[in-house]
């Protein structure tokens, strides 16, 4: 099937945009050229907005199986392709958890049937989460797995990472770390500093997070394992990865969107929707993510999406589990408070949606060149409107940022060639 992008513009390399058409072959970008001329193809009239490569999630949580009332596998591609989404890696905490090729592959075939984007899944490095015993890695890797996580959870024994990150390596697989030492939860529910006091809430130190990413690039040292760090939210977990990658150690790192964007002061009230893992921190802290993405210390931005049902974010802040969607707002909130501010060029985020997770992963796809997937996303840069929940397509509506006026939003996304979401312009 042939189909054309026409009247499209494309960012050059130095910000600027220029007009541009683009021919696809069933799944493929075939050219990229001022002018197309073409007879009988499939037309996607781009209306003179912008096209850029389909953006690539490598920390999101779509919940099935197990967790259908919070999200399903079509629930949460269609939730992604709105937010101009093409690729998701998704995180193996679904009941059960894909830690034997059995689960595995069954999670696999619900994709195959359900997916609307491209869905890689995660395996987990130990069995059912629980840090004690380790999957079968070589294995899990033939049946597809993306990479080994138990996210959700740390790791906590180091002989137990040490021993993952041996395996990881041995097959050149990636180990993704979600860090937090249980010893030094303290039984918090958000940041602890100066509002949590206020508000009377127990408190999660930001160690809590630093010292298992320190352990962990020693091991990555010691075993030359792609490690990468999930959603980092500390400005000592930035010091120590910036000191890991200048020792040469092969670390890699994200950041969340609601990371960069809130910091513990939007906490003013008992509300859940503020609740996640690793918590709101402060003030300095967020200054140093944004800092780190800047400086090339964090890598590229993750959502982190994970959807929870309204009854269970109404619970408050001491029981609601922790989590926010993330997929229907990141690129509008992230051009309307880091472009339009100017402290990131829309190439800075555009790179740290697509070709930078693309790339820590060595995955083919992020690039808007001829010869790759036609996996793209249309963005109207202009419009202005306000967040509204309701119109989610993720089942989970708990976000902090609804009603908030954004300015810019995906309003096409074709995946594999084909369009899986069309909105408004
Ligand atoms: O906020 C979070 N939610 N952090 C996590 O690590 C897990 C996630 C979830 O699964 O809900
Ligand atoms: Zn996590």
């Amino acid at each position: 099937m042939k189909t054309i992008l026409t009247n499209a513009m494309r960012l050059s390399g130095n910000n600027e945009k220029i007009p541009c058409e683009i021919l696809i072959i069933d799944d493929e970008i075939v050219k990229i050229a001022e002018k197309i001329e073409e007879k009988s193809a499939n037309i996607i009239d781009c209306e003179q907005q912008l096209v850029v490569p389909g953006f690539v999630d490598v920390h999101v949580h779509l919940r099935e199986p197990g967790g259908e009332a919070k999200e399903t596998i079509e629930t949460g591609t269609s939730s992604a392709a709105r937010g101009g989404y093409t690729t998701v890696c998704a995180m193996p905490n679904t009941r059960p958890t894909p830690d034997s090729v059995e689960v595995l592959e069954k999670i696999n075939h619900l994709i195959e049937k359900n997916a609307v984007i491209r869905v890689l899944p995660y395996a987990s490095i130990t069995q059912r989460l629980l840090g004690d015993t380790l999957t079968d890695m070589p294995k899990l890797k033939e049946s597809g797995a993306f990479a080994f996580t138990d996210d959700g959870v740390g790791v906590q024994s180091a002989d137990m990472m040490l021993q993952a990150m041996q395996k990881a390596s041995d097959i050149n697989m990636p180990i993704v770390a979600h860090c937090e030492e249980n010893t030094l939860i303290h039984g918090g529910v958000m940041h602890e500093g100066k509002v949590s006091k206020e508000l009377g809430l127990p408190g999660i130190p930001n160690i809590c997070e630093s010292v298992q990413i320190a352990r962990d690039v020693l091991l990555a040292e010691a075993t030359g394992c792609h490690y990468h760090v999930c959603h980092v939210s500390t400005k000592e977990s930035v010091r120590v990865i910036r000191d890991a990658k200048k020792a040469g150690i092969k670390v890699t790192a994200e950041v969340t969107p609601h990371h960069l964007l809130l910091d513990e002061t939007a906490i003013t009230e008992d509300d859940a929707n503020l609740k996640m893992n690793p918590p709101l921190r402060s003030q300095q802290d967020k200054d140093a993510l944004i800092e780190g993405l800047l400086d090339g210390t964090i890598d590229f931005i993750a959502t982190d999406h994970a959807p929870h049902t309204e009854e269970e974010k109404a619970q408050g802040m001491k029981v609601a589990p922790f989590g926010i969607v993330g997929f229907e707002t990141a690129f509008s909130l992230l051009h309307t408070h880091f472009v339009k501010k100017e402290i990131f060029t829309l190439q800075q985020l555009i790179d740290w949606m697509t070709i930078k997770p693309a790339k820590v992963f060595n995955l083919p796809y992020g690039k808007l060149e001829e010869g790759q997937k036609a996996d793209l996303t249309v963005l109207n840069l202009d419009s202005e409107h306000k967040i509204n929940k309701q119109e989610f397509v993720s089942l989970g509506k708990n976000t902090p940022f609804d009603n908030q006026l954004v300015i810019g939003k995906p309003i096409k996304t074709i995946y594999n060639g084909t369009l899986v979401y069309e909105g408004e312009k």
